[in-house]
């Protein structure tokens, strides 16, 4: 159902605040034409019977049933698009050795217009039923394919924000899979910018273009100055791998005498806008700089768990006040779910705070510090951490912000939730969806109050 111009009337939660639940219990949350929140009403409020009375009179009012939960939809904050039709495989191998044996040849495929449009249609269906109602993509090189996935987002309705990749390092990128120039990278990127902005389709500008050089690696310097001079034309969000492992931050310490963090910000790449994935191996001093910058980090835990060899402190991140949100990085981690990345974000920090070398003592096994999260971290980086990376109104139900939402039905059948009456009530029934839902239990999904 649509819900521009109607006024809900369900339970769910959400997170404005790291380590709070609000637990929203019979609440009416209205949304008007564009699809924007302009009131909660909580049951206990004084107009509430009143506003309900009238809505309800008006034929206005939409009731959940019970056992069904609003939850703020999912904000995955990287994904790499063309390499859907690998996730779940290619993953006995290091990062550097996985770009050239495995995904380059992938994402070469996508000059062919009509894989890219049948993959891409898949993946937008697959992350919409997933609840995934914001997603931050890495697309390919190429134009015609890059554009078909924006037409398909502005089509599906989901919201996204889409990078044509630049990668033109001869050095580090194959001949049959990279921009030819530094013009080449440059001249499309904007001509990308050029097409989401301009799209007939695209008003509200539910889409939104991403100056994207894949990591610095595949970059020359060149490309990285030109890309940030164009960032700072346009205004436009920045993504970009940052410090993933132990290659990665090797080859740009050898190849700058520097840091990615501090590469990049001298490149004008590290602003309010950008988005940096992984982050695992930020050093203190580069923590403060993103912080600074107000820049945002892409928690991808599931994907670190293989390439990396090494867990973001996430708890350190969050309470130094980075911003920071939750990412599947489609295919380096094996699930295009939110709920089990978020689980993936659960289970490695506890195994950071423990330490996991069974053949150590207890007392010394533990090697790292404080760095436990817990269902209600996970599920705030899942969701507001999300919209605040991006600087944009979504991942909270709080007036001003968009009516982008999830539908739990917690008793579905098919389903993996099971709640029992007596024993699961308030924020606990949160945390069992955390942990337990599967893509049966999403009924629906809506973004800016329509369902898509
Ligand atoms: N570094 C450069 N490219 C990639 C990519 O496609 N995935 C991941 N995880 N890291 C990268
Ligand atoms: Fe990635």
């Amino acid at each position: 159902m649509n819900l521009r111009n109607r006024t809900l009337s369900a339970s769910g939660f959400h997170s404005p605040k790291r380590g709070i639940i609000d637990v929203l219990d019979d609440v009416l949350i209205e949304i008007d034409a564009e699809g924007v929140i302009t009131a909660l009403h909580r049951h206990g409020d004084p107009n509430y019977r009143t506003i309900r009375d009238a809505r309800d009179a008006s034929g206005e009012l939409v009731t959940l049933p019970a056992g069904f939960y609003i939850l703020p939809g999912f904000v995955d904050l990287h994904v790499h698009a063309p390499q859907y039709p690998q996730l779940g495989d290619a993953l006995d191998v290091p990062l550097e050795v996985w770009l050239q044996k495995y995904t380059f040849p992938l994402e070469a495929r996508y000059q062919d217009d009509a894989f890219a449009r049948r993959i891409y249609r898949l993946l937008v269906d697959d992350l919409l039923a997933n609840g995934t109602t914001t997603a931050l993509y890495f697309a390919t090189i190429h134009q015609e394919a890059t554009r078909a996935l924006v037409d398909i987002c502005v089509e599906k309705g989901q919201r996204a924000l889409i990078g044509k990749v630049a990668m033109d390092n001869t050095d580090e990128c194959p001949d049959y899979y990279r921009d030819r120039s530094t013009e080449e990278a440059l001249d499309g990127t904007r001509a990308l910018i050029d097409y989401v902005r301009g799209h007939p389709q695209n008003g509200e500008g539910r889409v939104l273009p991403v100056v994207t050089p894949r990591f610095i690696p595949s970059c020359t310097d060149a490309t990285l100055e030109g890309l940030g001079a164009v960032a700072r034309e346009c205004g436009c969000h920045v993504q970009t791998h940052c410090s993933e492992s132990d290659w990665a931050q090797g080859y740009v310490l050898a190849r700058h005498g520097m840091t990615d963090t501090n590469s990049l910000d001298r490149f004008g790449l590290l602003g309010r806008k950008t988005v940096l994935a992984h982050a695992n191996f930020l050093t203190a001093k580069d923590m403060e700089t993103v912080r600074a910058r107000k820049a945002a980090v892409a928690h991808c835990p599931l994907s670190n768990a293989y390439f990396a060899n090494a867990v973001f402190p996430l708890r350190a991140a969050l309470e130094k006040g980075l911003h920071v949100g939750l990412g599947t990085d489609i295919s380096g981690g094996p699930s295009a779910s939110m709920l089990e990345n978020a689980r993936g974000a659960i289970l490695a920090s506890r195994m950071l705070q423990r330490g996991v070398d069974p053949n150590l003592p207890a007392t010394a096994r533990a090697t790292f510090g404080p760095a436990q999260i817990d269902f209600r971290d996970a599920f705030h980086i899942a969701t507001t951490g999300g919209g605040v990376a991006l600087d944009l109104p979504v991942g909270q139900f709080t007036p001003g912000y968009q009516f982008d939402a999830v539908l739990i039905d917690a008793d579905a059948e098919k389903g993996t939730v099971r709640l029992f009456e007596d024993r699961d009530k308030g924020e606990r029934i949160l945390q069992k969806i955390i942990y337990t839902a599967s893509r049966p239990n999403i009924a629906a999904t809506w973004v800016g109050g329509s369902k898509v």
